[in-house]
């Protein structure tokens, strides 16, 4: 699993590139000829090219990117609060996640927005942000940890994935690659959270209720991103409209940490002392921590790190 592994930024890659651009991609309308630089009009500067593209975003960012050397900013109308540092530069990227990310905190208004997984790497700032990244860098590193998931993802990939797709090609039958990839990451995501495979890839394809409150999440964290905070937090007093979904999806996702660290507890039973189980999954080591403690930070976490493993190498590998 070298795209899991090699580096720790799954989760930051998330917070910068992806959230904005998450919706866009579920969007399914066809292209027509984007332009290869979006045509900065006054007032509404780039807002009307990206509104003309957001089916076809990520194609349209490639184009956009090419044109302009690998680095791009953009703006929406005033008053949305859009905007949008965009590259493809690996020098950029590491400065960003690796070397200099202290430079690149992610505010309080990042952090209300994503409030459902406050307290995680996802929204945290500064010396608790140092310490939960240095502390997750070293369960990741974990060779146990890494054995077991490259385990899972290869028997996954050889005896699900890769009979499913022989079998939809040599029966000419059309599917959904990207709910594939979802499903294949929401099980790897899960199996190294949890040491407990949640079996959303078996054959009979159950239903993907956590997986929905996750893209959910998502969705109310982009809307919450272009509409004034107080309009959003106004519904979330009044739990109407996507609040209301979000709220709903939180719920799922409560029941599906619980329903984990059950499956989870019932298998360390088995194994015999939870020495044995020690680092072969990601929740261990946050288990007995005391920083940790709290049930709604761990309940966050688990939430945001789903997201952070799910998200980006099920799109990427789509
Ligand atoms: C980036 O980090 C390096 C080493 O950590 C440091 O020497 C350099 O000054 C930093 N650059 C900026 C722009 O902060």
């Amino acid at each position: 699993m070298p795209i899991l592994f090699s580096q720790e930024l799954l989760i930051s890659v998330v917070v910068v590139l992806l959230v904005p651009l998450y919706l866009y991609l579920r969007a399914s309308c066809r292209s027509k000829n984007p332009s290869v630089l979006p045509t900065n009009w006054p007032i509404l500067h780039m807002f009307p090219s990206l509104v003309a593209n957001i089916h076809n975003i990520h194609d349209y960012g490639t184009l956009v990117l090419a044109g302009s050397g690998h680095n791009f900013r953009a703006h929406g109308p005033p008053g949305t609060g859009m905007r949008f540092f965009i590259t493809c530069d690996p020098r950029n990227v590491r400065h960003i996640f690796t070397t200099n990310y202290t430079n690149f905190p992610k505010g309080a208004e990042f952090a209300a927005i994503f409030d459902i997984m406050g307290g995680s790497l996802f929204t945290i700032d500064g010396e608790l942000c140092l310490r939960q990244r240095a502390k997750v860098k070293g369960v990741l590193s974990n060779p146990r940890l890494v054995a077991r998931i490259a385990a899972c993802c290869r028997d996954k990939v050889k005896n699900i994935l890769l009979p499913l797709f022989t079998h939809m090609a040599s029966t000419g039958t059309p599917f959904d690659m990207q709910e594939m990839m979802s499903r294949f990451m929401f099980d790897l995501a899960a199996t190294s959270l949890f040491g407990v495979n949640p079996g959303l890839l078996s054959p009979d394809m159950p239903p993907m209720d956590a997986a929905v409150a996750m893209d959910i999440v998502m969705e109310v964290g982009f809307l919450r991103h272009v509409m004034p905070a107080s309009c959003w937090k106004l519904m979330k007093q009044l739990n109407i409209g996507p609040e209301r979904k979000l709220r709903m999806a939180h719920r799922v996702l409560r029941g599906f940490v619980v329903e984990m660290m059950k499956r989870r507890k019932i298998n360390t039973c088995h194994v015999g002392n939870d020495e044995e189980q020690d680092g072969v999954d990601f929740v261990s080591s946050f288990l007995h921590d005391p920083d940790y403690a709290d049930d709604d930070l761990f309940l966050a976490m688990m939430i945001g790190y789903m997201v952070a493993a799910r998200d980006t190498i099920g799109t990427t590998l789509t």
